[in-house]
């Protein structure tokens, strides 16, 4: 007995309970303790049956992966299983919550899993980059089948308990009471006198697997896989399940993993597991959380539609607000289109679609925000309404109600300020499509409360967004940092590289496409207006949408787009148009490489993340990287732009800021202090100490 593992006997049913809060991660402190039961329960006349089962709010959600990096004190997870597997009386897992990782592997150990119906089970290893390392690729094809393991494996995404049963995970759900149930089933199985298979044994469904398809399912893979190792190193691992004995697969999938969790991308995959869990915290024990029941939303064009429905898809009621009947109904019609695009792609059922819809109501009245706990401005991007909104909303939100902007960059301070209650306004950032991009960046401003800043962080968790709190600058974190990643595209061109060359860089680098690719996809008439509105101007973008090549929405912008496709054609029209702009420069074309892409592109943002950190606006190194990760496509086997630093070595980063700063003369290369002495000590400093 251990506080983290305990046992009872039940009517002859021996109940080991985990107790490791708050997930039951099967730390050393569980492991040897369970070891020890096991094996006294396996040599124990008094138990004719074991069920493993967990106290608290779920079964074990995997592996410690606070362990991963250090040495491994035994028992490993293995030997549990292993044991597991020689006992010959019936052992049955009672799964509630998750049973995610090595969790489902110690449950494949046992002869038999049983679930309550709300629970999901799954091998998410991959999303740390890694593979199951505990049997998974090997026991779970046996149970349902090689093509489905590797579904489940490659893809992470864990599965609910009746999908479980019916492809034969699972052998019972329950509705409730999953103990007793479990018990009493444990109780009939040991009297009945069949044999009891190990999962090891059950051979039978692998030798029905098509290999050929199989294979032609993981090539696939490769492609997608956009650099990552983890995905392919889990297709390899199920292959091995299928050609290979079973204990030579399982030594297999173990120098797997053992390679995996000692490389790059599953540190930097499990730096963005903790970053992202780190960054939507607030300082400050107990903050009471104010109640969010219903939201008002203001504006309900690209970005109001777009939140609306990710409230909606979170089961809270929203009001919608526009200034004419007219631009409501448009704003409507919109999102039941999205969701009737969903229905018809059958990720959404015609009965969800409707409950959706029930949840929201429009209005052109500002009195009807009344009973909103959280109203979101996305109005048009302009000092003077937003602050008409504010001022509006004041009058008629109710006390304590949360006041939030969605502006992309204009002062919050500012907007907090038109209204007599700057303690509750904050910004909500949502990135475009608002129903689907999971970053939040919540804008603290200087009056902000920290209850309402818990309360927001809270709900965004709840409705399935990544929030990471930040402070008041132009463009928050992500486009701050993203204007300076662009900072240099048109000088790249004029000095003779084309975009379809730059793109590349950004593709090869594991970014899902390049700034060019991105500007036609969002429409460079954005950046043109802002441009303008700003007094600034881009010699060659400026061009393209004066001939009205705005991207794919015109069929032509930095690329050509044949027939409604997608898919960017390089355009002799562009190029020229390039090296016209160059000679009017005097620039002669010369041969660009991806290095110097990358070093003119990735180490300003790297540069512009240091300045961040200096002047307080992110709070530690690796919100930065969970923006980055999250809004912007940064590739998550590099664990984002400040932990990727680390890893190309932060010397060098300085070393060629200081190189493009003398050659070219722009202060965008200029290394920030913080950027030096991260270069020097390994750690990244912010604003009040290091970290
Ligand atoms: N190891 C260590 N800590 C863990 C952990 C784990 N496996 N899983 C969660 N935690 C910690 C979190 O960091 C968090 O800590 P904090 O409160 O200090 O920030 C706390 O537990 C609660 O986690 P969440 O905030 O994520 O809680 P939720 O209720 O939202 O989600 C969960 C619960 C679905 C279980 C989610 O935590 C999760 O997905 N965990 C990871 C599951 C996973 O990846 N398992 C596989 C691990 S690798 C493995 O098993 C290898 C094996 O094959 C050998
Ligand atoms: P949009 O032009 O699509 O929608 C704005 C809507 O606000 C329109 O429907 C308009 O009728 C309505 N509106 C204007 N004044 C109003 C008022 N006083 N009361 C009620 N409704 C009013 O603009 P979009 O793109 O949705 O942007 C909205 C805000 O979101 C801006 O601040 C923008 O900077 C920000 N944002 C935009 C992103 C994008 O990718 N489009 C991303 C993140 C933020």
């Amino acid at each position: 007995m251990s506080n983290f593992v305990s046992v009872a006997n039940e009517n002859g049913v021996a109940v080991v309970t985990i107790d490791n809060p708050p997930v039951n991660a099967l730390s050393f402190n569980v492991r040897k303790p369970l070891y020890e039961a096991l094996i006294a329960l396996r040599d124990d006349p008094a138990a004719k049956a074991i069920v493993i089962a967990c106290a608290g709010r779920t079964f074990v959600a995997g592996a410690d992966i606070t362990e991963f990096g250090k040495p491994v004190e035994q028992p490993e997870l293995r030997a549990i299983i292993a044991l597991l597997e020689t006992i010959a009386k019936p052992t049955i897992a009672a799964i509630h919550g998750t049973a995610l990782g090595g969790g489902l592997e110690l449950a494949l150990g046992c002869h038999f899993r049983n679930a309550d119906r709300g629970a999901r089970l799954g091998l998410p290893e991959v999303k740390l980059g890694l593979l199951p390392g505990g049997g998974g690729t090997v026991r779970l094809p046996r149970l349902v089948g090689a093509k489905k393991a590797l579904d489940m494996i490659v893809s992470g995404t864990p599965i609910s308990a009746g999908e479980a049963e019916a492809v034969g995970l699972v052998d019972a759900v329950f509705d409730d009471d999953l103990l007793a149930q479990t018990v009493r089933f444990a109780s009939e199985m040991a009297d009945r006198s069949e044999p009891l298979v190990p999962v090891r044994d059950r051979n039978g469904r692998l030798a029905e697997t098509d290999l050929a398809f199989f294979d032609a399912q993981a090539a696939g893979l490769a492609k997608k896989a956009r650099g990552l190792d983890a995905p392919l190193a889990c297709a390899e691992a199920v292959r091995n399940a299928i050609t290979l004995p079973f204990d030579e697969a399982l030594a297999a999938e173990r120098q797997l993993f053992v390679k995996l969790v000692s490389g790059d991308q599953s540190r930097a995959q499990r730096h963005l597991f903790f970053a992202e869990r780190e960054a939507a915290k607030v300082p400050g024990k107990d903050l009471q959380k104010r109640r969010i029941a219903r939201v008002g939303i203001i504006g309900a064009g690209t970005m109001g539609g777009g939140i609306a429905m990710a409230f909606a898809n979170g089961g809270l009621p929203v009001t919608l607000l526009e200034t004419s009947a007219e631009a409501l109904q448009r704003g409507l019609a919109t999102i039941e289109k999205n969701y009737a695009v969903s229905v018809g792609r059958g990720s959404l059922s015609e009965e969800a679609k409707q409950q959706r819809l029930d949840l929201f109501s429009g209005s052109t009245d500002y009195a009807d925000l009344g009973d909103c706990d959280l109203i979101i401005e996305a109005v048009f991007e302009d000092m003077a309404v937003k602050k008409e909104v504010f001022g509006r909303l004041d009058a008629v939100a109710k006390p304590g109600a949360i006041l939030a902007t969605n502006t992309s960059y204009l002062d919050v301070n500012a907007i907090a300020a038109s209204t007599a209650r700057p303690q509750d306004v904050l910004g909500m950032h949502f990135f475009s499509p608002a129903n689907v991009m999971k970053l939040l960046e919540i804008v603290r401003a200087e009056k902000t409360a920290p209850d309402a800043l818990a309360t927001v962080a809270d709900l965004a968790r709840r409705i399935g967004k990544v929030a990471v709190i930040v402070g008041v600058c132009h463009g928050f974190v992500g486009n701050r940092m993203l204007a300076a990643r662009g900072a240099e595209n048109e000088f790249l061109l004029l000095e003779g590289a084309t975009p379809g060359q730059v793109d590349k860089a950004f593709t090869d680098f594991g970014w899902p496409m390049g700034p060019f690719q991105m500007g036609d996809l969002a429409g460079l008439d954005i950046g043109w207006r802002n441009r303008k509105a700003l007094g600034q101007t881009a010699a060659i973008a400026d061009t393209l949408c004066e001939q009205g090549r705005f991207g794919q929405k015109t069929g032509r912008g930095w690329y050509r787009y044949g027939g409604g496709s997608r898919e960017p054609i390089g355009d002799p029209d562009v190029e020229a148009l390039i090296r016209a702009k160059a000679a009017e420069q005097g620039i002669t074309p010369r041969a660009i490489g991806a290095e110097e892409i990358v070093e003119r592109t990735l180490y300003p943002l790297v540069n512009e993340g240091a300045k961040i950190l200096e002047e307080g606006i992110a709070a530690r190194a690796s919100d930065i990287d969970v923006v980055w990760v999250n809004g912007y496509g940064f590739p998550v086997g590099k664990g984002g732009p400040m932990f990727w630093a680390g890893l190309e070595g932060a010397a060098e980063i300085v070393e060629r800021l200081e190189h493009w700063r003398a050659k070219t003369g722009r202060a965008i290369f200029e290394p920030a202090p913080v950027l030096r002495r991260f270069a020097q000590t390994g750690t990244w400093e912010v604003a009040g100490g290091a970290q």
